[in-house]
């Protein structure tokens, strides 16, 4: 009872395919896990990742997007009514206005396909394989009103080879990114 009591209630944000929401399902399931899935929102009635909380009977909704403030006026409300403390971006490719994040006023979690404070932003992989990086990798970190420059929790890195093409790297990237999600949010979880 003490544990399930500890869970967080956690509602996750996406807007297209999906993969990393379906890895924070499969960890909400397991033993112990430190959150509940109690809510999916996509700004995208199609995406695909609402089947992922479809199968596993979580509460799901994908807006036909008009506008920002009309969007976050509608999330704000269900993040109320479904109590939630915890906000995870997964893939959510719209930028969260400071009036929703200060209405919100719980963490807001991010996952980004880059080794953050480098790439912001979109095309990653892209850029980093233009400036001949070295490395690439994954970050969760919070989210604050500038774009992906919260407070960096968790990271991993991998090289980048040079065969890799943006394809090949984003693959590799986004298996990091089903790795350290998870890890990441327990980090953040058991340290506050
Ligand atoms: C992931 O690579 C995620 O890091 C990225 O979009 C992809 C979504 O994949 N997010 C961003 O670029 C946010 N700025 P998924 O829908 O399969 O999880």
């Amino acid at each position: 009872m003490e544990k399930f009591l500890g869970k967080k209630n956690v509602a996750v944000f996406i807007s297209g395919r999906g993969s990393n929401l379906k890895f924070l399902i499969k960890y909400s399931k397991s033993k112990n896990s430190l959150i509940n899935i109690a809510l999916v929102i996509s700004n995208n009635p199609n995406a695909k990742g609402l089947e992922y909380a479809n199968k596993s009977k979580i509460k799901n909704i994908g807006y036909k997007y008009i506008n920002k403030k009309i969007f976050e006026n509608k999330c704000l409300k269900l993040l109320k009514k479904y109590k939630i403390d915890v906000l995870c971006l997964a893939g959510f490719m719209k930028i969260l206005s400071s009036n929703f994040i200060k209405n919100f006023s719980k963490p807001i979690l991010n996952i980004h396909p880059s080794l953050l404070p480098k790439y912001k932003g979109l095309n990653t992989h892209y850029r980093a394989l233009k400036n001949k990086d070295k490395f690439a990798g994954a970050s969760v970190h919070l989210v604050n009103e500038k774009l992906d420059s919260g407070r960096i929790i968790l990271q991993k890195k991998i090289r980048i080879l040079k065969k890799d093409n943006t394809k090949s790297l984003e693959k590799k990237v986004l298996k990091i990114e089903h790795q350290i999600y998870v890890k990441g949010i327990i980090k953040y979880l058991t340290n506050l």
